[in-house]
């Protein structure tokens, strides 16, 4: 079965086609980062314009790049929620219609489920069980997967996703969205253990998390760099034309502060979830599992927790929103028996995932 698998979640027209047995055949990606950066954010009606004027052109393009003809798609699946209504509206209406032309069945995916499960599209698959560690711009959970539809959240964050962490804290330093790759890039060249910033929660005693504070934290040093350089003391966010002319280095070390405390506070919990489990292995999704440290930190402390232990992230690619995640979670929703045939469509911008678990 070929399922074509369509996301407009946020600011990424994701378009792929999923084929059981052969794998991803095709896919397409249009981020609308740039047309958001000059923002500060995305603009939700902005995000649902360009998905109307790059969805049908993506589909297109897969489908070439597949060389297959749409009849030659079996089935539709698009992202149903969580996300921007404006933005889930596109994708819901186009599957739907598409799927109305062709008399093909259609499925409304998680769009978590979707980042979840988009690990198992890699060579060498996690079996169930495992610790699912889901981090993106809007959600940081901790879940005990057991297969397809088994989900039990064990924690999750009380305020801030680390990925908004992430994008207020680059936001107050001056630099562009989305904050996680550009905080990143700076905390390369700046020094460890030069600033301290709080790590929230780390020593609560349970698997929750919160990452408002820090960008207070962050602000704070923000504001004090700015008198100390001698600008006048500025209530509310700092001028991010100002932050230019902040010290390079006092950057680059906050920055690297900013990472440090989130990936620390991930990876306490994400270790401390495999004991309270008893689980061996951690697979960790969403756009902040593309982040490097935190990827390398996972991989020492998780090779070294004992024999078993492993941690397994998606491609690169698949780390952030795309089409391939939601095409490949439909085609297992699909061969279960679920989705049917076109009918009122039906969007959940606020969705929790436990929702769809049979668990
Ligand atoms: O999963 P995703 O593409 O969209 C949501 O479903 O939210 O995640 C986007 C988030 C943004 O907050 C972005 O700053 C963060 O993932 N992100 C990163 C990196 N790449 C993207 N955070 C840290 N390091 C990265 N390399
Ligand atoms: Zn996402």
């Amino acid at each position: 079965m070929r399922v074509l698998g369509i996301e407009t979640s946020c600011d990424e027209t994701g378009v792929a086609l999923y084929e059981h047995g052969k794998g991803l055949l095709a896919q397409a990606l249009h981020s609308q980062v740039a047309m958001h950066a000059r923002y500060g954010g995305v603009v939700p009606e902005l995000a649902s314009r360009d998905h109307i004027r790059r969805l049908l052109p993506l589909i297109g393009q897969v489908l070439d790049e597949a060389r297959l003809d749409r009849f030659d798609v079996d089935a539709i699946a698009y992202t149903a929620g969580p996300g921007l209504a404006g933005a889930l509206l596109v994708g819901a209406a186009t599957a739907t219609a598409i799927a109305y032309g062709l008399g093909r069945p259609v499925i409304g995916v998680h769009h978590l489920e979707g980042h979840l499960l988009s690990p198992l599209l890699a060579e060498d698959p996690p079996p169930f069980p495992f610790v699912s560690l889901l981090v993106s711009g809007g959600h940081t959970q901790l879940l005990e997967v057991r297969g397809i539809g088994q989900y039990r959240l064990l924690g999750e964050t009380l305020d801030d996703a680390a990925g908004e962490a992430f994008d207020k804290s680059a936001k107050l330093l001056g630099l562009g969205y989305p904050g996680g790759p550009a905080i990143g890039a700076l905390a390369e060249r700046g020094s460890p253990g030069a600033i301290e910033l709080p790590r929230p929660m780390l020593r609560s005693g349970n698997l929750d998390f919160s990452f408002s504070g820090l960008k207070t934290a962050v602000l704070t040093r923000v504001r004090k760099a700015m008198r100390d350089g001698g600008f006048a003391h500025e209530a509310g966010t700092p001028d991010p034309e100002r932050l230019d002319a902040l010290d390079p280095h006092f950057r680059a070390d906050l920055a690297r502060a900013v990472q440090d405390a989130i990936v620390d506070v991930l990876v306490s919990k994400s270790v401390a979830a495999l004991e309270q489990t008893g689980l061996h292995r951690l697979v960790v999704a969403g756009g902040v599992s593309a982040n490097r440290v935190l990827r390398e930190r996972l991989f020492e402390r998780i090779g070294a927790a004992g024999a078993g232990h492993r941690v397994y992230f998606p491609a690169p690619a698949l780390c952030t929103d795309n089409g391939a995640m939601i095409a490949f979670a439909g085609a297992l929703r699909l061969a279960r028996g679920e989705g049917g045939p076109p009918g009122n469509f039906d969007i959940r911008p606020r969705w929790p995932l436990p929702e769809i678990s049979a668990a």
